[in-house]
């Protein structure tokens, strides 16, 4: 890689790259050909698995080399962040990983079996459906043509802004903070991670699949979240524009989300201190820093909904507006 500072060996990266994006290329050669196709792809034990019609595609690339690429485009940057006028800094950020090897065809029926029973957590995870040991799959099976490629020294390119000045960073880490859409999240927390400046005190914008489910298991015990799934939890992170929390490694402290209904209206959501940390001034100091969020600034008017904790907010501004059983609270800025 030309660029080493963009080069990334963390695992967790690649697995959840791998875990995550759904199509995949496979370059390989054919006679005086070089083919490269789409397909959806799994991951297990080291490997990569792939399946197709034994007459077509990659069917006929059984033991010749072969190259594979899978990219996450995570947030795209306006050349504007970084010069008035010049249109050369306008690019996208990304994750990427290719690794070489050989196609070779999976033949042991248990081996297929446990390769689609991957697929089908990856591209359909409400596991809907007769898991794929069950006998009544031998026959489709069988006639299936899988193909795995070891995944062996990946090389794993993270384009999130390292090569930038100190000052040219800046300029776009507020301007991720300020957009805030999801790819934005993640780019800031990566940029702030890569470039040595994690909040010290564990405050984070975009949490990994451990902090999540910490989460859930907090929030599932809440009185407006009670029996909240994994998914649900997901789903609503992603489409809230800001998102908070205060880690101790994989263990999450606090957590506040926030949506805009309208661009001049957010909803804060699903504010929640764990009980261990409680009473020592962490929801205070999570929702003073949400109100502070650069994006939340510019907001006009913040609503929530609260059943007991009306006094906590009014504190930074917030006045009820309907004093009901589950009480609705705004607070206007201009
Ligand atoms: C509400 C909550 C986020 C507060 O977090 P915390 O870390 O315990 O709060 P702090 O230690 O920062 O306390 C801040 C102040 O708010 C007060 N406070 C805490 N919980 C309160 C509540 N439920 N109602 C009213 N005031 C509350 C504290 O007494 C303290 O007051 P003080 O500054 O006058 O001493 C936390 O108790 C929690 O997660 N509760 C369960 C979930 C919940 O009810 N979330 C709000 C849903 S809208």
């Amino acid at each position: 890689m030309r660029r080493q500072e963009f080069q990334c060996k963390e695992r967790a990266v690649w697995e959840d790259l791998l875990s995550t994006v759904k199509i995949g290329h496979i370059a390989f050669r054919r006679g005086e050909n070089l083919e490269i196709l789409p397909y959806n792809f799994s991951y297990l034990h080291e490997h990569l698995y792939f399946h197709c019609s034994p007459q077509t595609g990659l069917a006929g690339a059984v033991g010749s080399p072969a190259k594979f690429l899978a990219y996450h485009e995570v947030a795209w940057i306006p050349s504007t962040w970084r010069h008035p006028h010049l249109a050369c800094p306008a690019t996208t950020y990304f994750t990427s990983l290719t690794l070489s090897g050989r196609l070779l065809a999976v033949e042991s029926l248990k081996e297929k079996a446990e390769a689609l029973e991957q697929f089908m957590r990856k591209y359909q995870p409400d596991q809907a459906y007769t898991p794929l040991s069950d006998k009544r799959y031998h026959g489709p099976l069988s006639a299936l043509f899988v193909l795995k490629l070891k995944v062996e020294s990946p090389v794993l390119k993270r384009k999130m802004g390292q090569h930038l000045t100190p000052q040219q960073r800046e300029k776009v880490y507020d301007g991720l903070r300020t957009r805030a859409l999801l790819g934005d999240r993640v780019v800031a927390q990566a940029m702030a991670e890569s470039n040595d400046e994690s909040d010290p005190q564990g405050w984070v914008e975009s949490l990994n699949p451990a902090q999540l489910t910490n989460l859930v298991k907090l929030i599932s015990k809440s009185y407006w979240a009670e029996g909240r799934s994994l998914s649900e939890q997901a789903n609503l992170n992603q489409s809230s524009q800001l998102l908070l929390a205060k880690c101790d490694s994989q263990k999450l402290l606090a957590f506040a989300r926030v949506t805009w209904v309208t661009p001049r209206v957010a909803y804060l959501a699903d504010v929640i201190v764990s009980p261990e940390a409680r009473g020592k001034g962490l929801g205070k100091a999570l929702v003073a820093r949400v109100m502070n969020h650069p994006r939340l600034r510019k907001t006009p008017k913040v609503i929530l909904h609260t059943k007991d904790a009306q006094s906590f907010y009014t504190q930074f501004g917030f006045r009820e507006k309907h004093g009901d059983e589950n009480s609705f609270m705004e607070r206007q800025l201009h």
